[in-house]
């Protein structure tokens, strides 16, 4: 297997201007013709005359030859993953090439293929070499011309980039049509369909009154089903053009739904191809989270016309740049939209599930990576997430204003190009620098070291910050100690400091926030704010740059306890906070913290405490009484909302868990620690009962407004309904029930998912009631699926293998592998079982996954990635399966994540 190196990156010696295609589809292969014209890239770092080189896998090459002439055999070399050129002429000239390729067996999901009938394409990021010999790296940007011909009766439809200038029929019951791309494009964004489609068309006017024609692509009969992405189109559209002032560049705009999809969507220029999981939705169909699920994906995939598409990556390491930037778009879209802090909410909740595991497991890397082996393998939630806070924290430090500056400015100079995460960096920093020289750093906007800022794209981790507080009662003064430090990652053993935005805030007695004065320590802090004190809504951003900080707030009531010390406001960085607060003070905070962010934040900091308690065999009675009477408030509170109810009362996730009880020395125990979540739902579903259902009483008035109307309401009936079933509360087992056979996905699955741990008549009725409903719909039977197979009782493995034989299952759809093997790997009983069962059922599974589709098999392999943070036995077993997976035959995908997993 080669490593890639980021530091090995060179420009190409030879320019490429156009990629002309022509692609013929036949019923078992398809030809593909290319004409490349190429020419010397005067800014080429090798000497002249360097080779060429062509990536190509899985083509049959049938002819090369350049401006006419043939090549032959001693004019290049042919390797199993492209071709070099030896001596191109060092002038411009034309590369003609032919090559078989074929679709119908293709099961990869990557380059051209077929799904259930339909001709579609994958080439981010390395797809486009199984199209065609090309040179397949994103910072050559070519004009596409593709000529596609089909059978007419079999695809009438064929699409590609940019606008269609030409059609036609030819003989034989065929047809062709001419796509032409006026914007320059890396091979990576390139897209082709053919196929029996239906379309819904809308035609949207832009700011600047142009008429774009929005076109949906969907399997005929699922047209009844393509409102909502259509109306997610046109609001992302209009939300870019308002807040960044962006506007689409074409004329017409083609999402194509497709079955079979490694990822959820892609943004190929003017021509995204979307997971049909990501289009297809109504309220009948899809529940309230998945339709806000597809309006930001759709909103993602169209932010990419500028973040992604107008403005490229150079190379691959620089992926962030264009998703994380992204994500932070797609965010602040949802954010818009639908609340800014419940949204923000949700996405730390996920960001700590899921990023804060990888940053401290086998796979940790950068943002951005200096190295990889197979790059579809750092499609990862560091690369998205993280990568997203790290924009965040850009438009915190620095405000909307100057942040939307360098953002203007971003564009504008890097338009047409292909770039750097650190060009993104450099527009932030000319922004900033204008605003320090003008109006000078403030203290919302306090000044900071770009330098050192961009350490959060080299260094792994998820930084922690020890804080220790000392009070004077007498004086009134508070002083904090904080400790910066970054846990050694894999190849990254020595962490430097980053720079942590930290916004704070002093909650007094009666809730009431209290603004002291900021007394600066050191010569540097002091002159790195001179600033005024300043405590906007409360809170107060400060910088911590340093491995050691010391603070101190003077002017403060004296008293005999601290003021509640309410921390990483809005979650201002990405970061984990150590200190002892005492339940009293977390309790006061969940009571009264303003932050929204901060406060459900102190309710999740005891509710891991309980749950961690009960899972080492002693419930911390009192913890829990605190907990009852604080959520007994909440409940009855008339100023909150039932969307802010449902998140405060909210349980934090599995991984969570796992990693609470690391952080507390405990060797993490899966089983235990989901029977302890368990059983203090049913603890809070028993003490808040008569809350519980009249709160139940009230939701239920809003149960039928339609999305995204309701569904805070939605929610908060599934939180009651799984703790008073969890209770045992009959009636509500019964209501739960009949939810499954209402008009209202959001209920039916939130009943299902209320149902599923208990083995209850009831939740086998409910089950196979609503297999029976929607059967002949793959992506709603796919939830089915994850469901069955998550089920956490029973005769788990072989329900498990059930699943994988059953009529229904489509072994080569991912949304199916992942229903299933996904749903088993959060089945804690099942999965972690102490015999090492589930590991080794899954490490086979993988394997078998890992000779038809790699993408999505290491992506699964990453589920045994944790086994060093288990117990001895656990650890012994879950390291047994990887062995067991690493002796099979494995794809460089796999075998990298494989690798990475055993690695001392
Ligand atoms: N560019 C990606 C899709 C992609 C990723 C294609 C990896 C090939 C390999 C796209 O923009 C994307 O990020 N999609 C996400 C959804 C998004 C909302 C975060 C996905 O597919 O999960
Ligand atoms: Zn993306």
């Amino acid at each position: 297997m080669t490593t890639v190196r980021l530091a090995d990156y060179r420009p190409a010696p030879y320019l490429l201007s156009r990629t002309d295609l022509t692609v013929r589809l036949w019923a078992d292969h398809a030809v593909v013709e290319a004409a490349l014209a190429f020419a010397p890239n005067p800014a080429a770092a090798e000497p002249a005359p360097a080779p060429l080189r062509l990536a190509g896998v899985d083509l049959a090459v049938e002819s090369l030859a350049i401006d006419g002439s043939p090549l032959g055999p001693s004019d290049i070399a042919k390797d199993a993953v492209g071709v070099t050129i030896h001596q191109p002429p060092q002038r411009p000239f034309v590369l003609q090439t032919r090559v078989r390729i074929a679709p119908h067996t293709n099961t990869t999901l990557e380059g051209l293929y077929v799904s259930g009938g339909l001709f579609t394409t994958q080439c981010e990021a390395e797809g486009f070499r199984r199209i065609t010999l090309h040179p397949d790296r994103p910072d050559l940007l070519s004009r596409f011309r593709v000529r596609i011909e089909a059978e007419q009766a079999s695809c009438p439809v064929l699409l590609c980039n940019g606008n269609c200038v030409e059609t036609g029929h030819l003989e034989g019951g065929r047809h062709y049509a001419i796509w032409d791309d006026p914007f320059p494009k890396p091979s990576y964004l390139f897209a082709l369909v053919a196929g029996d489609l239906e379309e819904v068309r809308q035609p949207f006017t832009t700011a600047s009154g142009r008429t774009v024609q929005l076109r949906l692509h969907v399997e005929p009969g699922d047209r009844p089903y393509t409102g909502h992405a259509m109306a997610s189109l046109q609001r992302a559209m209009r939300w870019d053009e308002q807040r960044y002032g962006l506007e689409y560049d074409l004329d017409e705009y083609n999402i194509v739904a497709v079955r079979h999809f490694n990822m959820g969507a892609m943004e190929n220029k003017s021509l995204n191809i979307f997971n049909s999981k990501l289009v297809l939705a109504d309220g009948e169909t899809a529940t309230d989270g998945e339709l806000e699920r597809i309006e930001s994906v759709i909103a993602h995939e169209y932010f990419h016309n500028w973040t992604g598409n107008r403005i490229t990556c150079r190379d691959w390491f620089q992926l962030s740049l264009k998703e994380g930037l992204t994500v932070f778009r797609d965010q602040s879209f949802t954010a818009d939209l639908h609340g800014a802090s419940l949204n923000r909410i949700e996405n730390v909740a996920m960001l700590r599930n899921t990023q804060f595991r990888e940053d401290a497991g086998p796979t940790a890397h950068p943002v951005q990576p200096d190295a990889y082996q197979a790059i579809d393998n750092f499609y990862t939630t560091t690369i998205y997430e993280k990568g997203a806070e790290v924009i965040r924290m850009l438009h915190t430090l620095l405000g909307e204003e100057t942040f939307m500056q360098g953002m203007a400015l971003y564009v504008s100079r890097l338009d047409g190009s292909a770039a750097t995460c650190d060009d993104f960096v450099r527009a932030m920093e000319y922004a900033a620098n204008e605003a320090w020289n003008t109006g000078g750093p403030t203290a919302e906007h306090p000044r900071f070291d770009f330098e050192q800022f961009r350490r959060w794209y080299h260094q792994a981790g998820t930084p922690v910050l020890q804080i220790q507080r000392h009070w004077d009662g007498e004086r009134g003064e508070l002083e904090l100690h904080i400790l910066q430090h970054t846990p050694a990652t894999p190849g990254q053993p020595q962490k430097q400091p980053v720079v942590v935005p930290l916004a704070i805030g002093l909650v007094g007695q009666g809730g009431a926030p209290l603004t002291p004065r900021l007394d600066a320590e050191t010569p540097e802090q002091a002159k790195a704010s001179k600033l005024p004190v300043c405590w906007g809504h409360g809170s107060r951003l400060l910088v911590i740059d340093q491995a050691e900080t010391r603070l101190r707030f003077t002017g403060l009531p004296s008293q005999h306890h601290p003021p509640a010390l309410s921390l990483l406001r809005q979650f201002s960085a990405p970061v984990k906070l150590e200190l002892g607060r005492p339940v009293a003070e977390l309790v006061h905070l969940l009571a009264h913290d303003s932050d929204p962010l901060a406060r459900w934040d102190a309710g999740q900091l005891l509710l891991r405490r309980a749950v961690l308690a009960r899972s080492q065999g002693h419930g911390d009675g009192q913890l829990e009484d605190e907990l009852v009477d604080a959520f007994a408030r909440i409940l009855s509170d008339p100023s909150l909302s039932q969307a802010s109810r449902a998140v405060l009362l909210s349980l934090p996730g599995q991984a969570e868990l796992e990693d609470a009880a690391s952080d507390a020395g405990i060797a993490p125990d899966p089983p235990a620690l989901f029977a302890a979540g368990q059983t203090l739902r049913q603890h809070l579903g028993q003490a808040l009962a008569s809350p519980l259902r009249q709160l139940l009483q009230d939701c239920q008035q809003q149960w039928a407004l339609s999305w995204p109307e309701g569904q805070a309401d939605r929610r908060l009936t599934g939180l009651i309904w799984n703790w008073r079933i969890t209770a045992g509360d009959a009636s509500v087992i019964e209501q739960a029930r009949r939810a499954v056979d209402g008009a209202s996905m959001s209920l039916a699955r939130l009943a299902l998912a209320a149902l599923q741990c208990h083995d209850l008549p009831q939740r086998h009725s409910a089950s196979a009631a609503f297999y029976a409903r929607w059967q002949h719909k793959p992506v709603i039977l796919d939830s089915w699926f994850a469901l069955e197979a998550s089920a956490p009782f029973g005769d788990g493995l072989a329900r498990v293998q059930r699943l994988l034989e059953h009529p229904r299952y489509d072994p080569n759809a991912p949304n199916s592998v992942r229903a299933v093997l996904g749903g088993l790997a959060g089945n804690a009983p099942v999965f972690h079982a102490s015999d090492g069962s589930g590991y080794r059922f899954m490490a086979e599974q993988i394997a078998a996954l890992d000779q038809r589709n790699p993408i999505t098999a290491s992506r699964l392999a990453k589920v045994l990635s944790r086994w060093r943070s288990y117990g001895p036995e656990r650890s012994a077993t879950m390291r047994s399966a990887l062995e067991q997976l690493a002796a099979a035959e494995l794809s460089p995908n796999t075998r990298e994540v494989v690798e990475q997993c055993l690695a001392d």
